[in-house]
């Protein structure tokens, strides 16, 4: 997987080129919903503090800095994700940190107000290791936020496809019962969930 994001780091990135055309805006709504959805949680915030597990090349990074992140600590262990982000978010000076390395081990300057991991969990055969450091990492009264996959019989096969069966890189689904042990197994006190077709939107709370 971490090849996989090695390897597709600037075709990922060209994903949020063309976020007014129809096309994208189809292929891919979540994608773009889920950069909306934490844009008004910086809003609805007093300069926070925020944490972005694998933060990628930085474009929701982007959005949240200019919607009044106080400041910004990326960890990506794909390094041209990480290089592409430095770029990108250079003109916020000393708001952004960048570490490059994998979440489960890095170094990361604790405590967040606000953590998020967005397109993250659709990878990760060990979610618990996450989550549980995750908590540990979010300040009393802060909030954890996170897409999850779900399956669905549409687009399941296709994506098992693209991704399992051509790139070798395995994809993992949640349903809302699994996540409601998770986050609550992993010391959050109260957990929101919006349910989609095709995958959850989770809002944590310690
Ligand atoms: C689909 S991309 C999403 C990037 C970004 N969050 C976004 O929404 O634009 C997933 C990212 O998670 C990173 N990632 C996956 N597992 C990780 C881990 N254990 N530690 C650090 N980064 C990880 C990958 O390298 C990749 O850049």
């Amino acid at each position: 997987m971490r090849d996989h994001f090695r390897e597709q780091a600037s075709s990922f990135d060209s994903l949020y080129d063309d976020e007014a055309s129809l096309l994208n805006r189809v292929a891919r709504p979540a994608l773009y919903a889920r950069k909306r959805m934490v844009e008004d949680a910086i809003k609805s915030r007093k300069s926070p503090r925020v944490l972005d597990i694998g933060c990628g090349s930085g474009r929701v990074a982007e959005t949240m800095l200019e919607a009044g992140a106080g400041e910004y600590v990326g960890v990506d262990f794909s390094e041209p994700m990480v290089d592409l982000a430095r770029k990108r978010l250079e003109r916020f000076e000393d708001r952004v940190s960048l570490v490059s390395g994998d979440f489960r081990t890095a170094q990361v300057p604790g405590d967040f107000d606000l953590i998020i991991a967005l397109g993250v969990f659709d990878y990760l055969e060990d979610a618990h290791t996450f989550t549980r450091r995750i908590r540990e990492l979010c300040r009393p009264g802060g909030s954890f936020m996170a897409n999850f996959g779900r399956w669905d019989w549409l687009k399941g096969p296709i994506r098992i496809l693209r991704y399992e069966v051509i790139n070798s890189c395995p994809i993992y689904h949640y349903t809302q019962r699994e996540l409601e042990l998770l986050m609550l197994g992993s010391g959050f006190d109260k957990v929101d969930m919006v349910v989609g077709r095709s995958g959850f939107w989770v809002n944590a709370t310690r």
